[in-house]
């Protein structure tokens, strides 16, 4: 029986690595898998963890408020040393870019324990944008033993740095796995302030920004953009469920704070947050996984960021990196908001990123690469 263990941290990582959580435990003869969470986040990880039904072997409870790399780094890494001398896992997975995923890939590297990067071969290209997560994913990919690429365009950044081809597989995300699970025609919202929005009637921008190098004035910026949108579009409401970072929240509150037709909430769970991405008609973000999940869905995003390591649907046109400027924000919101043509060209749905069956080609791949069966997986793709 191969013992792997997967470590993670923050919710865009639970999301990510629940599908896949559930598929490794398909394989009860074969493969015995247990979590170990840093809690790099804690409420918005537990939401995660509620809703599929995880329950982790391990949990470092390392979350400070305000806190700093330096505090995730060094609270993880000796931490974890303890998790892995006691699991001893034949393999580690790992997901994506956090401080938790460089943290943890480094830890099983000094025991000599193998790695699986989940997520694999995201580039910008720019070590300080974003910050940290392009530093954590390459220095994740100089640790890892297999990489598991989301796209063809993830494998050939990794075949440029020098990663031997025999060890990246194309699986697709697996956040299209957790995507199509979740996302139903019939969702009915439970929180009243959602519940009474008039769908049908209004157009909704749906908002998040966490992102570190956009904290104070780019996101000031990015606010005072939108408040000119909300002032002259009586028709248009924001949501803007706002990241629990307190310095996230200050300056939320103080340009957007009390505002007609502007939502702030806390954190959605993320089977109402998805469901509401559906019923949106922009999105707004800085996020990551955002830019992969509303492609899907059809609807049109404003990346309020200077790069993207995911410019595939950049390339299908349903993704625009607009900045953080406060005149690129509101000329490109406006023009998305004036122009109906504009607007449902960049409406397609497109799937670059998953067909909703990524979790199983990782499981097959390590199955392959462990010896466990002869028959060669295929990728997403073909
Ligand atoms: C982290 C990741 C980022 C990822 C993001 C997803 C790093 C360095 N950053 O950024 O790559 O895109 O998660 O959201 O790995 N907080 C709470 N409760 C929570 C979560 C956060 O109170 O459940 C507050 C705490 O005050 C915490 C702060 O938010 O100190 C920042 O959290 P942190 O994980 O350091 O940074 P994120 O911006 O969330
Ligand atoms: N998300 C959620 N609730 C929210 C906001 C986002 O469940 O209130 C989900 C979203 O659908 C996506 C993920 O969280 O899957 C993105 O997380 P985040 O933006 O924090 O991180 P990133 O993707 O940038 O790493």
């Amino acid at each position: 029986m191969m013992k792997v263990l997967a470590i993670f941290g923050t919710r865009p990582e639970a999301i990510k690595m629940a599908p896949l959580v559930k598929e490794l435990g398909r394989y009860p003869g074969q493969i015995s898998c247990r979590v170990a969470v840093t809690a790099q986040h804690r409420e918005m990880l537990d939401q995660v963890l509620r809703l599929f039904e995880i329950e982790p072997e391990h949990d470092l409870g390392i979350m400070q408020p305000g806190q700093s790399l330096f505090d995730i780094t060094g609270r993880a890494l000796s931490g974890l040393e303890k998790v892995l001398r006691e699991e001893q896992p034949d393999l580690v997975l790992v997901h994506g870019d956090t401080t938790t995923t460089f943290v943890a890939s480094l830890a099983s590297y000094y025991m000599q324990i193998p790695v699986g990067h989940v997520e694999a071969g995201l580039r910008t290209g720019n070590k300080f944008s974003p910050f940290p997560e392009e530093l954590n994913r390459r220095l994740t990919g100089a640790l890892a033993d297999l990489h598991f690429a989301p796209t063809a365009r993830a494998r050939e950044n990794l075949l440029l740095e020098g990663v031997r081809r025999e060890s990246i597989f194309v699986t697709g995300n697996t956040v299209i796995d957790a995507l199509l699970g979740t996302v139903s025609g019939d969702y009915v919202f439970t929180r009243p302030e959602l519940k009474a929005i008039d769908h049908r009637n209004s157009r909704i921008l749906l908002v998040t920004t966490h992102r570190r190098e956009n904290l104070g004035e780019p996101m000031r910026h990015i606010y005072q953009a939108l408040r000119e949108i909300i002032e002259s579009y009586p028709d248009v409401r924001i949501v803007f469920p706002v990241h629990k970072n307190p310095a996230v929240r200050s300056v939320v509150d103080s340009v957007l704070g009390g505002l007609e037709r502007v939502h702030l909430t806390e954190p959605l769970d993320y089977q109402p947050f998805v469901n509401l991405m559906q019923k949106s008609y922009i999105v707004l973000t800085d996020s990551g996984g955002m830019q992969e999940e509303a492609p899907s869905l059809g609807k049109p995003v404003l990346v309020l960021r200077n790069t993207t390591e995911r410019p595939e649907a950049v390339d299908a046109g349903t993704v625009l990196l607009v900045g953080t400027e406060r005149e690129a924000v509101l000329r490109e919101t406006r023009r998305l908001l004036d122009d109906k043509d504009y607007y449902r060209g960049m409406a397609e749905a497109v799937n670059p990123y998953g067909d909703g069956h990524a979790s199983r080609r990782i499981a097959e791949f390590i199955l392959y690469k462990y010896g466990m069966t002869k028959i060669p997986p295929v990728g997403f793709g073909g």
